[in-house]
C-alpha cells in the first residue's frame, strides 16, 4: 500500500467517530500499526502552560512537558514542525525510551502535538513526513468539526 492508500484506509476509519478520545487513540494506532519502524506514536494535549500525555501507543512515556521544553514543547511553542535525525543531537530532548534515535513532532495548534518516535536514525524521511503531516490535518479538521 502506497502512502495515498493508506490515508484512504484512515479517513475510513475516522469518518464516523465524533469522540475526540477514540479518535486519538485510533489515530494512534493506525499509525503504528501501518508504519513499521516506529518504536512510540501519540499525543501530548496542551493543558494550560504545558502539554500533558494523551492517547498512545508504545512503552510508558513522560507524563507532562513544559511549554518551550523538549522537542514537543519547542514544537508547540514555535508552531513548527521538528523533524530531529538524532536526537542524541537536540539539546533539551527529553528521552523517555533510550532506545529512541529519531523523532518528528507535529503542533495542532489548539490542541497539542502528535509526536513519533524512531529506533532508527534518520527515519523520518520527507515522504513519510508529509504523509504523517497529512494525517494530522485530517485529524484536525476532524476535532474542529466534532468540537469535544
Ligand atoms: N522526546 C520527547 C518527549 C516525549 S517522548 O519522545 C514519548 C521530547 O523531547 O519532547
Amino acid at each position: 500500500m502506497n502512502y495515498d492508500e493508506i490515508l484512504k484506509y484512515y479517513d475510513a476509519l475516522i469518518d464516523n467517530d465524533d469522540d475526540c478520545i477514540s479518535l486519538l487513540s485510533n489515530t494512534s494506532a493506525f499509525v503504528k500499526q501501518t508504519i513499521p519502524g516506529l518504536n512510540w506514536c501519540g499525543f501530548y494535549l496542551l493543558k494550560g502552560e504545558a502539554l500533558v500525555l494523551g492517547p498512545f501507543q508504545g512503552k510508558t512515556a513522560c507524563t507532562r512537558i513544559q511549554l518551550g521544553h523538549g522537542v514537543c514543547g519547542k514544537s508547540y511553542q514555535a508552531q513548527k514542525v521538528l523533524n530531529v535525525p538524532d536526537v542524541h543531537r537536540f539539546t533539551g530532548h527529553i528521552a523517555c525510551d533510550e532506545q529512541t534515535q529519531s523523532e518528528l513532532v507535529i503542533p495542532i495548534s489548539g490542541i497539542g502535538v502528535f509526536d513519533f518516535d524512531s529506533a532508527l536514525p534518520d527515519f523520518f524521511h520527507p515522504a513519510l513526513e508529509e504523509f504523517l503531516l497529512q494525517v494530522a490535518q485530517h485529524l484536525h479538521i476532524k476535532l474542529k468539526a466534532i468540537d469535544n
